[in-house]
Order: structure tokens, then C-alpha cells, then sequence
């Protein structure tokens, strides 16, 4: 296991519980349902959501970083992850999905934020509301779970995630370069990006089942991602929402092809604050959701210490720690995680 990992499994709650039997289920349970939020009107939910970005534009770097700044969150055509393996993904995560329970449950991962296997949210430790969610973790070798799942034919679905996981990898690491010349950091001079040894923190398979009283459940509570970069691909149906500072929650509406990009709040301590850790969500809806996280962070020796310059300011708006460092702190504090290390 990973210091990342480690430190993950030391400092989160132990999940309580594990996802209903959503196929048996016809009304919404008491555990599932969210009170309204008053202070987060959804007032956005209709305006323009974030932009889309060709990455084969000869002004992406400049789009991509305006939108850093603005958004925290973007979405990117023309990124070459060939279309088939997209789709290849999401067949192998339904036909997961469609197993029975207790098949699913043979999977069901060990307590800790980022191990491996089926079950809740990994923030849901830290919400007393159970979300209308359940999930497939794969960090490392995905081999020993899916033989789990499907005794005698788990290649198809380890090789098509395997494979897809290296070509997000290289596609993170292809932006993260892009952003660490704008923070004036020479990408070439970062061993482990030169050496392509950031963590994968994982790849997270998100399902969201039909629900019968959307409105009140939910399927993903406000969150910001602990990672440098979160790459995400949407199945059709809409639920992601972003929370825009004047806006209120706004929609990213899937576009055919697409991989929504998001920072994490490692962007957003390098950055001193200049490029936003964006706040989202995701909505319950009444036909199922698929969706698939992948998260990459430095490792987790790696010092992160605001970038200081006239562009980014002068003066250090956060701490200088490490990544294993504010992992443990976001363990414990969650969204308060960056005031606590604010100066
Ligand atoms: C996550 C997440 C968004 C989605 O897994 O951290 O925010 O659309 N997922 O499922
Ligand atoms: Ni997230």
C-alpha cells in the first residue's frame, strides 16, 4: 500500500454502511434523504456552464488556463482517449453494475478512502446522510476483485481498465505540464512527472441508480477533490453540478466525446489560490447515472508550497506541506481543510 493510501486508511472514519439493494427499493428511505440546502440556492442551475476546450487548438494552454482560474473545471474535446475505449469502459461498468447484490458484495472494499472494490462514496464518512450512490474503486492491479466478481471471465473488464487508465494518465500528465508552465514550474525539473510517477490515486466507477424522489436525495454531496487533477467521464445523463462564486450550482452538461477535467485542491495551495478547487456535486436523477473518476496527486513526499510571483501574488495565502500531510488534514477536517492551513 501507498503513504497516500496508508495515511487515507489512518485518518478517515470507518464507512458504516454499505449501498442498498437499490432494485428492491421503491421509495426513498429515511437514511437517503437530504434535507434542502437554504444557502445554495439552485439558482445556476441554467446558466452557462463551463467552457469546452479542443485540446488540438493552437490557444488550448492560454483556454486551459483561463479556465483554471475561472472555473476550476473545464471540459476537453480532441484529447485522442480513442472513442471505443470510452465506450468499452462503460459497457464493462454496467455489466458490474447489473450484477446481483450479492455478487457485488463479494467485492466490497476493505474501510479506507482509497482501497480497492465496491461500495459507498469515499466521502461518505463524513456526511451522516447516506447517498444515492455505489461505487468501484480500482487502485493498483484490478485482477484480484474482478476475479471476485466474475470467476471465470474478469480479463475483458481488467484489460479494458488497465488500458485505460495508462492512456488518462498520460493525458493528466500532458495538462498538469500545461498548468505547471504557467505557475513558471519547468515540468522537466518535477522528477516524478518527468518520470510519470505521480499517484493514480484511482479510478473510480461511480453508479447512480434510478431514484424514485430525486429531489430529495443525493447522489454525490458537495465535495472538492483531494488530487491534483480529476479527469471525468460522463455517460449521457446529466447530474454533475459545479458551485460558481454568483451563480450558485450550475450544470456540466455532458458533450458527446468529452472529458469533464477538474482541479483538486492541490492546484488551488500551488497556485496560491489563483486557480480554483471547484465545489460539486451530483444530483439524484430518475434514470441511471455512470460516471468515471480518475484521480492523480503527486506523491506523497512531495512538499506543496504556494508559487509566489507578481501573477500569483507575494505573498504565501497557505502552508507549505506535504501531500501526505494535507491528506491527513483534509482526513480530519474535510471541507475546512484548506482554511485550516491557511495563513
Ligand atoms: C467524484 C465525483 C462526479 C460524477 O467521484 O469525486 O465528483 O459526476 N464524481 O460522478
Ligand atoms: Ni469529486
Amino acid at each position: 500500500m501507498g503513504a497516500l493510501a496508508e495515511s487515507y486508511k489512518d485518518t478517515l472514519l470507518e464507512p458504516q454502511h454499505i449501498p442498498l439493494d437499490y432494485g428492491s427499493v421503491h421509495t426513498l428511505p429515511d437514511s437517503h434523504v437530504w434535507l434542502d440546502e437554504s444557502d445554495e440556492s439552485p439558482s445556476g442551475v441554467h446558466s452557462t456552464g463551463p467552457p469546452v476546450i479542443d485540446l488540438a487548438d493552437p490557444d488550448a494552454a492560454r483556454l486551459i488556463i483561463q479556465a483554471c482560474e475561472t472555473w476550476g473545471v473545464f471540459q476537453l474535446i480532441g484529447h485522442g482517449i480513442p472513442t471505443k475505449l470510452m465506450e468499452d469502459v462503460q459497457s464493462e461498468a454496467e455489466k458490474l453494475f447489473d450484477l446481483p447484490v450479492d455478487q457485488k458484495m463479494k467485492a466490497l472494499r476493505s474501510p479506507g478512502g482509497s482501497q480497492s472494490g465496491y461500495g459507498l462514496p469515499p466521502i461518505s464518512p463524513f456526511f451522516e446522510k447516506l447517498m444515492w450512490h455505489e461505487g468501484y474503486h480500482i487502485m493498483g492491479s484490478p485482477i484480484d476483485h474482478a476475479k471476485l466478481l466474475w470467476p471465470n471471465d474478469y480479463q475483458g473488464f481488467c484489460d479494458t481498465m488497465v488500458h485505460y487508465r495508462s492512456q488518462l494518465k498520460a493525458l493528466t500528465e500532458q495538462l498538469i505540464r500545461i498548468i505547471f508552465k504557467s505557475l513558471n514550474i519547468n515540468p522537466d525539473e518535477v522528477a516524478w512527472l518527468k518520470e510519470s510517477q505521480g499517484l493514480s490515486i484511482g479510478l473510480q466507477l461511480n453508479c447512480y441508480p434510478p431514484c424514485p424522489d430525486p429531489t430529495r436525495a443525493m447522489g454525490i454531496a458537495p465535495h472538492t477533490d483531494t488530487s491534483l487533477i480529476t479527469v471525468l467521464q460522463q455517460s449521457k445523463v446529466s447530474g454533475l453540478q459545479v458551485f460558481k462564486e454568483g451563480a450558485g450550482w450550475v450544470l456540466v452538461q455532458p458533450v458527446p466525446g468529452a472529458i469533464t477535467v477538474n482541479l483538486g485542491d492541490f492546484f488551488h495551495i500551488l497556485s496560491n489560490g489563483v486557480f480554483t478547487t471547484v465545489r460539486h456535486r451530483v444530483v439524484a436523477t430518475r434514470i441511471r447515472r455512470l460516471s468515471f473518476a480518475y484521480f492523480y496527486a503527486p506523491p506523497g513526499d512531495f512538499i506543496v508550497s504556494p508559487v509566489l510571483s507578481k501573477d500569483f501574488g507575494e505573498v504565501p495565502r497557505y502552508q507549505t506541506l506535504s501531500v501526505k500531510e494535507y491528506v491527513g488534514i483534509k482526513g480530519k477536517h474535510f471541507e475546512k481543510a484548506l482554511s485550516v492551513i491557511q495563513n
